[in-house]
């Protein structure tokens, strides 16, 4: 199938979703996935739970493991080294894809991203492709982020917007649901996105197929245990990449208005 014969597809087979599963990308949080891992399973217990551990050097994937033994919906994907979320989220996906689920969530780590939400996302899936997490919507709020991070955010979201033209508020959020028939529909083998603006080339493609983002509003905490990974680079990445999918944006409908035929040629 083309990538538009599976959004076709897509867009036509919506209803509830119940075979789900959790990706939770990690990079030393060894303190923080016991709690978040408990409170998945508490609020959405059929969903299966998979960690995204890039060889943490706190030794995060050893707590993966001990969790992983200890419920049988939790596994684990060790990989070699740290690559970046980006990566991360596309074995995640790989992994989920070659199974039988009818959606694949994203979610941090850290608290940031409150489980007890996640039953809203789900249940708005029912009726769209990609549910968004949104913290700049109406009802959405972000506690305890320094003024740096907020205007980081706010700054970033603006420019993707005006750049790429999208009419969504929070498309760097990493917290997420996709149909899995949205992400074959997206189309993950040229992904190239290695750090955060991951989150902003999905929202990118899933518009630019045409299919449905919904933005639900969360309540986004910022993590009281470890440190953020946001860095320079992932900050030039996104910024670099971002100009490039939003020159390309322009560059596209201008080649469109050029092929609309001209009034003054029917002069
Ligand atoms: N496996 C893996 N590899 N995990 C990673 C990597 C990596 O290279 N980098 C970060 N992570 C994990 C962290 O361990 C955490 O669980 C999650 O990804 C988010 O990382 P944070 O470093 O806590 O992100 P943040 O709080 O600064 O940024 C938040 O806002 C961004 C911008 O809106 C997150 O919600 C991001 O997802 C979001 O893009
Ligand atoms: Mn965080």
């Amino acid at each position: 199938m083309s990538l538009s014969e599976h959004a076709a597809a897509a867009t036509a087979h919506r209803g509830p979703v119940t075979r789900v599963l959790v990706c939770i990308p990690t990079y030393n949080e060894r303190d923080n996935l016991p709690t978040v891992v408990r409170r998945v399973r508490e609020s959405v217990p059929d969903a299966d739970v998979l960690v995204l551990d890039d060889n943490s050097p706190d030794g995060t994937g050893k707590v993966a493991d001990e969790l992983a033994d200890d419920d049988a919906r939790v596994h684990v994907l060790h990989r070699a080294g740290k690559e970046g979320l980006g990566a991360a989220y596309l074995a995640g996906f790989a992994w989920g894809l070659g199974r039988d689920y009818d959606a694949i969530v994203e979610m941090d780590a850290d608290g940031s991203h409150q489980p007890e939400q996640l039953p809203e996302l789900l249940s708005a899936l029912g009726d769209a492709d990609l549910v968004i997490g949104s913290r700049w919507v109406p009802g959405g709020s972000v506690r305890n982020w320094p003024l740096h991070r907020k205007a980081l955010s706010v700054g970033g979201n603006l420019y993707t917007r005006v750049l790429l033209g999208m009419g969504v508020n929070d498309a760097t959020a990493g917290f997420r649901a996709y149909r899995t028939s949205a992400l074959r529909a997206i189309g993950l083998t040229d992904v190239a996105s290695q750090g955060y603006c991951f989150q902003v080339d999905l929202t990118n493609r899933a518009v630019r197929r045409g299919l449905r983002v919904v933005e639900v509003p969360i309540t986004f905490v910022e993590r009281e245990i470890g440190d953020s990974k946001m860095s320079r680079d992932i900050m030039r990445e996104s910024l670099q990449r971002i100009t490039v999918w939003g020159l390309e944006h322009r560059a596209r409908q201008l080649r469109s208005l050029g092929r609309r035929e001209p009034k003054w040629h029917r002069l």
